[in-house]
């Protein structure tokens, strides 16, 4: 995979080209796919709280640090996941004084005083990791998934106790510390599912009136082979650009299964090549959109490097029992597979 073409150069007239990555895989051939295809990367876990601050006050920088050090040597961008989110946070941030979990708190004198200890506990989290990366950062996910599927917000531990406070007290938080020319997201997945672009919509107009620094959406693009459609997804990238918004697309991998994947191939060998070539037409498809608009998209960034490392794995054999999934343009031995021919076809 590192004899042909780069993506990086292939696409440098329109945005820069990222994997998610684990330390571990800035090594060997990874590592080298990852010098010759990539200009950007962001942690798949070790940058989230649970990893960088398991206790309060205990810090693990080592994985992050192999991570942001890989982009400083290697010139490329880095991209920050994630800020907040409600998931991999440990539970230390939503204990009271006494231990007791915030959200079962009724008395209100003492749930004001909660809230203002999260708050305090996200700021001092956020000041931390802000100024030992922001050298390197180019773009921070300040809050992850805020958005309910079900419609509305999402009712996290953070949103109980905190309201919406806790996403302005994040973002403010990142401005201060990362400084103006900061980029800062709101990510989420299914931006392009009508109903919850909107209620995307309607979260960053309210943060944007309320002076709060969003700077872009971060679109997730875990995508399937149908689904969402183009349209949709083109949709959802000319309604935040409406808004004076960037947009980046920051997960994206093409699921060769439906939702749920409950009906996964056991193995890479069983995987038909005809579903390969659907895979290959998609890509194509979504390339050429975001070539197209490329002014309104800042950066796209896959979920994983090749075939042989993908959390789709478990989304398979958790419904499927066993199976395997294979959502990127390299198989699971680094060899390019249709779908990077196609992505990178000239149009
Ligand atoms: C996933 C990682 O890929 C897994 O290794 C981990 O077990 C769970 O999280 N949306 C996100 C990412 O914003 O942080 C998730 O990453 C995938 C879905």
């Amino acid at each position: 995979a590192w004899q042909v073409q780069s993506m990086a150069d292939r696409f440098s007239d329109s945005f820069p080209i990222g994997a998610a990555v684990e330390p571990w895989q800035l090594n060997g051939k990874q590592g080298k796919i990852l010098k010759h295809h990539y200009n950007s990367i962001v942690a798949e876990n070790a940058m989230k709280p649970i990893s960088l601050q398991p206790e309060e006050g205990v810090w693990d920088w080592e994985g992050a640090d192999r991570i942001a050090d890989f982009a400083r040597k290697h010139d490329m961008e880095l991209r920050f996941h994630t800020l907040v989110w409600h998931n991999q946070v440990p539970d230390w941030f939503f204990l009271d004084e006494d231990g007791s979990p915030m959200v079962d708190e009724t008395d209100e004198a003492k749930r004001e005083a909660n809230k203002k200890l999260l708050l305090e506990r996200l700021d001092t989290h956020i000041e931390t990791v802000v100024d030992r990366y922001k050298d390197v950062v180019t773009a921070w996910d300040v809050v992850n998934e805020a958005i309910d599927d079900g419609g509305g917000l999402r009712e996290t531990a953070w949103y109980q106790i905190t309201g919406t406070d806790y996403i302005k007290t994040a973002f403010e938080s990142a401005r201060e510390h990362a400084g103006d020319d900061a980029m800062l997201y709101l990510n989420d997945y299914n931006t392009e599912v009508p109903s919850k672009r909107d209620d995307l919509y309607d979260l960053v107009t309210d943060l944007l009136e309320d002076d709060v620094p969003v700077d872009g959406i971060g679109h997730q693009a875990h995508i399937q082979i149908d689904w969402p459609s183009i349209e949709d997804t083109r949709e959802s990238f000319e309604l935040f650009t409406e808004l004076g918004l960037d947009n980046q697309v920051t997960e994206l991998d093409v699921s060769l299964y439906g939702w749920p994947p409950d009906n996964a191939y056991a193995t890479y060998d069983e995987i038909p090549d005809s579903l390969y070539d659907e895979q290959a037409d998609r890509y194509a498809e979504i390339f050429s959109l975001y070539e197209e608009l490329d002014a309104d998209i800042s950066s796209v960034t896959f979920w994983g490097i090749a075939d042989n490392h993908t959390w789709l794995d478990d989304r398979a054999e958790q419904y499927s029992g066993t199976g395997v999934d294979a959502p990127f343009v390299f198989d699971e031995n680094y060899r390019v597979k249709p779908a990077f021919w196609r992505m990178m076809d000239e149009r």
